[in-house]
């Protein structure tokens, strides 16, 4: 079967289009993967600005299908998938009816998505795993409007174990760039000036920095980076001009914010895994592009709870893609085969599990 998924729920404007068997769960065929990306035009307000997002989901979502289709030899969808919520009401609504639309012209099955569910399945995209092997598993979503801790008992059954109280991890990398004067989106822009530390010799003298880490030693499975953010800009203010423009503060600054992050997010993701007693830990969202952030994990895991798999999206899958929102209804198609939606509506905060 042929399903397309569109998701638009944050800036970019993706369409994907896969295929895979109708009657069991089997390895999935990418047609065509486009995100029209419009980082440039938000660049500079800083972040998103949704009225602006809406308008360029509605100019690009027409051309972006025609050259999707084209790519996938115009193939019929059997299914179309939409992410439904969370994320910009303005934004997911263009979405909404855009599927609606299509799913009348094709007569296509049209189908919800949770886009933090999407989240979820991006590492399934391009590796077909067995779920009895999987679950329960313990997933981390780590975007620029999320940072969860969810148990999966088993495929669409979610525990929410805790999220951020104040701002998302995501969130945090983008305003803490943005006090250092780095483009956004933030966490890219950081990860850079971080890695650009590593690559200078040892000998030379380092500017070391030291940023708090946000309950991580508290039990529960809750976050919290608004502190985080708050401590670097006070560090920052507290700087000479010339010492806060220069290479060895940004980059310093930037290495120390990264750290703490991975550090409260492996910290309370293991702890949870090993609390749950889980098969496997999974990874999704955008900020698990980060490649300190997966080499990290990677050792810890290995070193603590080395009889637990870890599951992780191909970086390209990492930010907002469509196949994620794609794949996510493909399972769900197999695992109870529903009629199509009628009366779709965008739900900007949408939940995932109780
Ligand atoms: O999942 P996503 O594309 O969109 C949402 O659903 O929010 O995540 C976007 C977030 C942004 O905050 C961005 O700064 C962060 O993911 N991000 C990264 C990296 N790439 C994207 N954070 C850290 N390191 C990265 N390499
Ligand atoms: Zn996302």
């Amino acid at each position: 079967m042929i399903i397309l998924g569109i998701e638009t729920s944050c800036d970019d404007t993706c369409v994907g289009i896969i295929e895979a068997s109708e009657k069991k769960k089997s390895r999935i065929k990418i047609l065509s993967n486009l995100v029209s990306s419009q980082v440039k035009l938000h660049r500079r307000y800083g972040g998103v600005y949704p009225l602006l997002a809406r308008r360029e989901h509605k100019k690009n979502l027409p051309q972006i299908l025609k050259k999707a289709l084209r790519e996938a030899k115009n193939s019929r969808p059997d299914l179309i998938a939409v992410t439904k919520g969370p994320g910009l009401e303005p934004c997911l609504w263009i979405g909404v009816n855009f599927a609606a639309e299509l799913a009348e012209k094709f007569t296509s099955i049209l189908m919800p998505v949770n886009h933090l569910e999407a989240h979820i399945y991006s590492s399934f995209i391009k590796k077909d795993f067995n779920f009895d092997e999987v679950f329960p598993a313990v997933c981390l979503i780590v975007s620029g409007g999320h940072t969860q801790l969810v148990l999966i008992g088993s495929f669409g059954r979610y525990r929410l174990l805790g999220e951020t109280r104040d701002d998302a991890a995501g969130e945090c990398f983008d305003k803490a760039a943005r006090t250092l004067g780095l483009p956004y989106p933030g966490g890219p822009a950081i990860e850079r000036e971080a890695a650009k530390i590593k690559a200078r010799k040892r000998t030379k003298k380092r500017l070391e920095l030291s940023f708090p880490r946000p309950m991580m030693n508290q039990k529960n499975f809750d976050f919290s980076f608004s502190g985080l953010k708050t401590a670097v800009l006070y560090d920052y203010r507290s700087r000479t001009p010339r010492v806060r423009k220069s290479k060895t503060y940004v980059r310093a600054a930037a290495r120390e914010i990264q750290q703490a992050i991975i550090d409260v997010l492996i910290h309370k993701t293991l702890r949870a895994a090993g609390e749950f007693n889980v098969k496997s830990i999974i990874l999704g969202g955008g900020v698990t592009a980060n490649q300190e952030l997966r080499r990290q994990f990677k050792k810890k895991r290995k070193k603590e709870l080395p009889a637990v798999k870890l599951i992780m999206p191909d970086p390209a899958f990492s930010t907002d893609n469509a196949l994620m929102t794609a794949v996510t209804a493909y399972y769900h198609w197999l695992k109870n085969k529903k009629p199509s939606v009628k009366d779709l509506k965008a739900e900007a905060n949408l939940r995932l599990g109780k």
